[in-house]
């Protein structure tokens, strides 16, 4: 390449998933086809009036155009009674609701309107990669944050006080939290709004996963003050299954969402208007529909149990969201080598945990969105290699 790239691409590296995929599409070429149960890309079809809306709005002659920045009333009403109907939340749809292209581009959108060089941001270790990475790219420092199993992923915020948190600005926060499944108690969230107000920090709460084996689902927006200094990613990638469509949205005061949409509208022109159209759709009433998926994911987790069981890790049975996190066993160096040897041996992809921060080393992830066939023969798989190399062991 002649044209070198901006040296503010040093500070970020091409994301994990993008590179493993390519690994495991030359695998394939080799072999046996692998089985991926590493992403959370929901692999069960949205409601099928949604597609249907989706369809036919598609048909108009008059719905190609350009769409305004803020997305249709339309959407943004109803973005507004789903967080009314599931979260006892009001939010003005007209100054309160900003519709997006997916929560991952709001992440950016946060970073690069509230961040730059000389302010630190707080990111959970482990965590969701793109809270560092667009940090890091609007030139902000990281101060990482621990999430430990002893404290039940939980934040310990006694702890973080005692630092110097002058510098802070914002403050990434993911309850239910991913990758570890953790749900967050309204009291903790009280906490986290006292402590957003105390030091003058803005908490991001990242809420993409609270329809998804959550029986309780809970918005930061829900606690007194909190929009003071609180804004909230939303998204219907998971809850809705419509995680190709690229549709979410941020919830928060009116201030903060003016100066996101300066960023905003200098980066896209606006959502498809019969996407939008469709997710007003999604967002109606599906008590049914969720329950129906949730069982789903219930009966998967259930042999995803038994895989883990075969690897001798251990994990809580008290996780929401899409994916199982487990500990690996003593015996195991790390999530990456674990991973590494299963990936090798048997044909699986499980999700090393430290791709979420060094707090995950020793944990892996897996993921909830195949038929339960396909787990089923992942087991068989992974019991295979696993009574061999008990075989293999106690001879030599
Ligand atoms: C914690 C978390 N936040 C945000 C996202 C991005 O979701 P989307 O951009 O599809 O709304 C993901 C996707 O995996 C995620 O796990």
């Amino acid at each position: 390449m002649i044209i070198n790239p901006a040296s503010r691409l040093q500070v970020v590296k091409e994301y994990y998933f993008s590179l493993k995929l390519k690994e495991i599409a030359r695998m394939n070429v080799d072999g046996e086809a692998v089985i991926n149960l590493g992403i959370g890309s929901p692999d069960l079809p949205p409601k099928s009036e949604v597609i249907e809306t989706l369809c036919k709005e598609s048909i108009a002659t008059n719905v190609h155009a350009y769409q305004s920045y803020q997305g249709l009333p339309a959407l943004r009403e109803a973005f507004a009674e789903w967080y009314k109907r599931e979260y006892e939340v009001n939010l003005n749809p007209n100054e309160e609701v900003l519709p997006l292209m997916g929560s991952k581009e709001g992440i950016m959108h946060i970073s690069m309107s509230f961040l730059e060089k000389g302010d630190q941001v707080l990111v959970p270790n482990p965590g969701y990669p793109a809270y560092a990475a667009t940090a890091k790219l609007a030139g902000a420092e990281i101060v990482y944050y621990d999430l430990l199993e002893a404290n039940h992923w939980l934040i310990d915020l006694d702890e973080l006080a005692k630092k110097d948190l002058s510098k802070i600005k914002v403050m990434w926060v993911n309850y239910p939290h991913m990758p570890t499944g953790t749900k967050a108690s309204k009291a903790f969230l009280q906490e986290l709004v006292e402590f957003g107000r105390q030091h003058k920090i803005l908490i991001c709460n990242d809420n993409p996963y609270s329809f998804v084996l959550n029986e309780f689902p809970l918005s930061i927006l829900s606690i007194k003050g909190a929009k003071e200094v609180c804004l909230e990613l939303n998204s219907l990638s998971k809850s809705h299954h419509m995680a190709g469509w690229r549709i979410g949205m941020i919830a928060g005061a009116k201030d903060y969402l003016q100066t996101i949409l300066k960023f905003k509208s200098n980066m896209d022109s606006g959502m498809f208007k019969p996407l939008q159209l469709a997710a007003v759709k999604a967002l109606g009433e599906d008590q049914v529909w969720r329950e129906k998926t949730n069982q789903t994911y219930a009966e998967r987790r259930e042999v995803v149990y038994e895989i883990l069981e075969k690897l001798d890790c251990t994990f809580s049975k008290n996780q929401a969201g899409l994916f199982v996190w487990a500990r690996i066993p003593k015996t195991e160096k790390s999530g990456f080598e674990m991973s590494d040897q299963i990936l090798k041996n048997c044909r699986v992809f499980i999700c090393p945990g430290g791709i979420f921060g060094s707090n995950g080393d020793p944990y892996i992830r897996i993921s909830l969105c195949n038929p339960i066939n396909v787990f089923q023969k992942a087991k068989a798989k992974i019991a295979n290699y696993v009574i061999k190399n008990t075989v293999h062991e106690s001879r030599s």
